[in-house]
């Protein structure tokens, strides 16, 4: 299976003689702190815009910064490819998460540096770094021979890590210009170092804030408690109602509408090489958790989950204090399996919550929905995959695996749904690759061997 890489001798070479360049121009673009959350980062995110569409043109492309009501899309495009040529659209993000605790970085976030052989910065596996794989690739083919093999179209937004609250609409709006044969994303991960992987499903997300008031004002716990509900605690027993002893979920009609996944997805999924014992090793932890009788990458990849992210109540500080809080808050989300919708996961959530918590029960609740996506499963076969295992196989040099995910891009579903073209994911980055963590990376080699493969696979698909 293992062969030596090969993959055009002069689209090799350009990015041989481009390397220290592409490098320079990476790092320039990891340098901007595009942090999509912050309003403090809105002239940032900006500018991270303004340095793609400046990239994209320079390389030969027609480039538009658009703007929308949030962060502005780049749309770049270059139409000359021969009649009869298929039309490819890169999608990506160029926004970044938050980087704070600033303090575990061995190096600063903004401040990208390598070291034995990983590209640490914030972005740089999630997704600029990706994304430039790309603009490379591309740059490669109008470099070395002047031209392209396919029409390409480069959409890449500003608010992917915010939920893309506006790039449904603007696929809308513009699905005549966007109109495409293929849809490219590498924005994931391999399944392991040099094992060139290909994804296959995606979870969707239903995002909530949940508030629990109880008395006007916090109050002494030992003048008022036990007369007065806390409502620390009552949102305590709401969300622990959310899971059953097995580790399902426990609110009703939850899982209607899962779809299981394709025997041969699942037979596929077994024979991955994946070790329990040094999955916890990795994790620092001593055992594993959620659903009984299913293996972990079965509940990674093909299983919907409900998880708290974040908790606030009370007295949290130095010592102790005793106080009856006067208000609680979690914030909770559910990744989603198909054909799960969020809509309705909302629905049922905020029924399983008012059930728990009723007018009568001296709390006051109220759930709001911040974002939700679909989930998303690919069909795997059909030109778009068979040119994409040439192409991989070319640059790494054995054939890709198949593989699922348990994080989200709300937009894929959305692509298939206005566009009606295939998705393709294939990723670049590596497992403990800290992405929204301290210290993310990319392995160099990845990002080299990622150009190639991209560069092989307009190839393929100009046929
Ligand atoms: N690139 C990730 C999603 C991802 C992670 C795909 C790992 C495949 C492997 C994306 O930028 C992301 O972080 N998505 C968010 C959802 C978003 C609405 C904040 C997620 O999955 O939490
Ligand atoms: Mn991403
Ligand atoms: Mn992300």
């Amino acid at each position: 299976m293992t062969a030596a890489p090969s993959i055009p001798a002069d689209l090799d070479l350009w990015l041989v003689e481009n390397d220290t360049r592409s490098m320079d121009e990476l790092f320039a673009f990891l340098r901007i702190p595009s942090v999509s959350a912050r309003s403090e980062h809105n002239a940032d995110t900006a500018r991270a815009a303004a340095w793609l569409h400046a990239s994209l043109a320079r390389i030969g492309f027609t480039s538009q910064i658009m703007p929308t009501p949030g962060h502005p899309v780049v749309v770049a495009e270059w139409r000359k490819a021969p009649p009869g040529a298929p039309t490819v659209l890169i999608y990506g993000h160029y926004d970044v998460q938050p980087s704070e605790p600033n303090e575990l970085w061995t190096s600063p976030a903004f401040e990208p540096a390598i070291r034995d052989g990983k590209l640490f910065a914030r972005g740089s596996v999630d997704d600029k770094g990706q994304l430039w794989v790309h603009v490379m690739a591309l740059a490669a083919h109008l470099g070395a021979r002047g031209t392209l093999p396919v029409n390409v179209i480069v959409l890449a937004e500003g608010e992917e890590e915010v939920g893309s609250p506006n790039l449904a609409p603007f696929i809308e709006k513009h699905r005549a210009r966007l109109s495409c044969d293929h849809v490219i994303i590498s924005d994931s991960a391999m399944f392991a170092p040099g094992i060139p992987s290909i994804l296959s499903s995606l979870r969707g997300l239903a995002y909530f804030e949940v508030t629990v008031r109880g008395p006007s004002s916090d109050l002494h716990s030992g003048m008022y408690g036990g007369a007065v509900v806390n409502p620390a605690m009552a949102l305590a027993r709401a969300l622990a109602s959310l899971h059953d002893s097995r580790g399902r979920i426990a609110i009703k009609g939850f899982y209607d509408r899962v779809r299981p996944f394709p025997a041969a997805v699942l037979k596929g999924m077994k024979k991955l090489p994946h070790s329990d014992a040094r999955f916890r090793k990795e994790l620092g932890v001593r055992a594993l958790g959620g659903e009984a009788g299913k293996t972990t990458l079965e509940k990674l990849w093909t299983r919907p989950t409900c998880e708290i992210n974040g908790l606030l109540s009370g007295y949290t500080g130095e010592g102790a204090k005793t106080v009856l809080p006067g208000e609680a808050m979690a914030k909770v989300s559910f990744r989603l399996v198909p054909d799960q919708r969020p809509e309705i996961v909302e629905r049922l959530f905020k029924s399983h919550i008012m059930r728990q918590l009723p007018a009568t029960s001296g709390v006051t609740v109220n759930v709001k929905a911040l974002h939700g996506g679909r989930p998303w499963r690919a069909d795997l076969d059909g030109p778009l995959y068979d040119a994409a295992k040439t192409a991989l196989r070319a640059a790494f040099g054995r054939d890709p695996v198949i593989v699922g995910e348990g994080g989200s891009i709300p937009v894929v579903g959305d692509f298939e749904r206005i566009l009606g073209a295939p998705v393709l994911l294939v990723g670049f980055g590596l497992p403990g690759e800290n992405a929204h963590a301290p210290d993310e990376w990319i392995g160099v080699d990845n990002l080299q061997r990622g150009m190639r493969a991209m560069a092989a696979l307009y190839d393929e698909l100009g046929g």
